[in-house]
């Protein structure tokens, strides 16, 4: 929609949201502007259809619903080990054992199959698998998703997000007095019920076992690993407010990795030469029978470029949003109130031909520093800018990075993937996050050590 009225319009419009108008840029340079002049507590949406839940259920705002002096403290507080590559480092181990198990899980799917190498819908088994790394990160407790018969209270979730953001979408345009009569209120309130007990039950556990260590051995007895275990027990986050903000992370840690992890596969096959570059590139590094750790990514070039260009062509959350509350703003020559809301239009802008060139084509080697070649040029910084920006920019840019980057080296270690024959073209849709807009069928084939 966005790029059909990219054509019509230009990279500047304005749309209508219920009462709201919206002013849409899909532009490098006019979300650069929005994105350089945002003040000290950047506000994305006033996420109103979030708020009303949690204020329905007396929860404590998550991260994505709180603004403000509220937001800055949550954010400085949760910014602790995750922000930073060093910190996000730490889960490696953590990531590379719920991989090896995946793995196991992929050779069972193949093997269930005729040609005892394609797995069927790609995007769910690696739903599957970031659901899994997601929970063992933030939690340090295994949930059961590459089990072949997933455990009933993990299903219950999988379904729930299903259901809160299918409903999300009539809770957000029809208005509030038919919240009671229609079914759609009632079902959006039930899938964030069963999310947030869902995290509940997680944070229970570890509360309990926090003080069980605290009663045991005092303060200094404390073993820190998990991200949890860390924040309640150097009580930078009270248990209400994990209560309050780690199902929001469950929610952003999951689709979003392995839909681009999905995309990533896709081209991949479709490109069988890039695939062998990265192939010899990987086993240069980490040779078949090792398991990478994060420091072998420095020596990847082509891992990361590959990453990068399949964010540029699939960003997981294809537009973003500012509302500029502190001034009037200026944007591309016209002044705007204050409290403007601002759709950044990411799919189009870097999909815009004056900033990428052929920007339809799959090329990881354009974020490559090559000598003489029109990659060396450099890319506007605004071009793709996949994780957002500033201080509000994503808190789980780090692991989501090191997370895909380590499944890509591992399968692109030990198998070919090519497409599964009945296999034609596929495009993406924009539900919420972008999402293929068929299932992704591939065949995994074996290496040679
Ligand atoms: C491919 C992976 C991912 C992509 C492309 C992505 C992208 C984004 C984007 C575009 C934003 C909005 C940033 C802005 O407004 O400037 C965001 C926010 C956020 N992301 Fe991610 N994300 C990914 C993975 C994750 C993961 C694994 C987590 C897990 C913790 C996560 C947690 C968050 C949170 C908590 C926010 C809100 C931050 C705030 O409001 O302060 N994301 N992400």
């Amino acid at each position: 929609m966005s790029a059909l009225n990219t054509v019509k319009y230009g990279p500047m419009w304005t749309s209508a949201l219920g009462s709201h108008t919206l002013v849409n840029l899909a532009s490098a340079p006019l979300v650069e502007q929005v994105m350089r002049q945002e003040g000290k507590y950047p506000v994305r949406d006033h996420m109103e259809q979030w708020r009303d839940h949690r204020d329905h259920k007396g929860l404590k705002y998550g991260i994505f619903v709180t603004q403000g002096e509220q937001w800055y403290h949550l954010r400085q507080a949760l910014n602790q080990r995750l922000l930073k590559p060093a910190e996000a480092a730490l889960y490696t181990d953590a990531f590379n054992e719920v991989i090896g198990d995946f793995i196991t899980r992929l050779d069972q799917v193949r093997a269930e199959s005729a040609s005892g190498d394609q797995v069927p819908d790609v995007a769910h088994l690696l739903y599957n698998l970031a659901l899994e790394a997601i929970c063992y990160v933030l939690f340090e407790k295994r949930v059961g998703c590459l089990e072949p018969t997933i455990p009933e209270d993990t299903a219950t979730f999988i379904r729930s997000v299903g259901l809160m953001f299918q409903n999300s979408v009539y809770v957000t345009f029809l208005p509030k007095w038919t919240r009671p009569f229609l079914p759609f209120w009632k079902r959006y309130v039930t899938g964030w019920d069963n999310i947030f007990s869902f995290g509940k039950k997680l944070i229970d556990q570890k509360v309990k076992e926090v003080e069980a260590q605290l009663q045991a051995a005092g303060p200094d007895g404390i073993q820190v690993s998990g991200y949890l275990h860390f924040l309640l027990s150097s009580e930078l986050l009270s248990p209400q407010e994990a209560i309050g903000t780690f199902p929001e992370l469950l929610l952003a840690g999951v689709d979003t990795t392995s839909n681009t992890l999905t995309w990533a596969l896709y081209h991949l096959s479709k490109n069988p030469e890039i695939q062998e570059a990265l192939h010899k590139e990987v086993v240069g590094v980490v040779p078949f029978g090792t398991v990478p750790k994060h420091k072998d990514f420095v020596h990847m070039p082509l891992l990361k470029a590959v990453i990068k260009e399949t964010l540029r062509l699939y960003p997981v959350v294809p537009s973003n949003s500012r509302i500029i509350t502190e001034k009037d703003i200026e944007i591309g020559g016209f002044l705007f109130p204050k409290n403007t809301q601002f759709v950044l239009c990411h799919y189009v802008a870097s999909r815009d031909p004056s900033t990428f060139s052929e920007p339809e084509s799959f090329q990881p080697d354009r974020w490559l520093r090559n000598k003489g070649t029109e990659n060396s040029k450099v890319q506007h910084p605004f071009g793709s800018v996949p994780f957002g920006y500033g201080v509000r920019s994503c808190l789980g840019r780090r692991i989501a990075e090191l997370e895909m980057q380590l499944l890509l080296s591992r399968l692109i270690q030990q198998y070919a993937v090519t497409l599964a024959p009945d296999m034609t073209e596929v495009k993406s849709l924009a539900r919420i996050v972008l999402v293929p807009n068929r299932k992704v069928n591939l065949r995994f084939l074996r290496r040679q050590s």
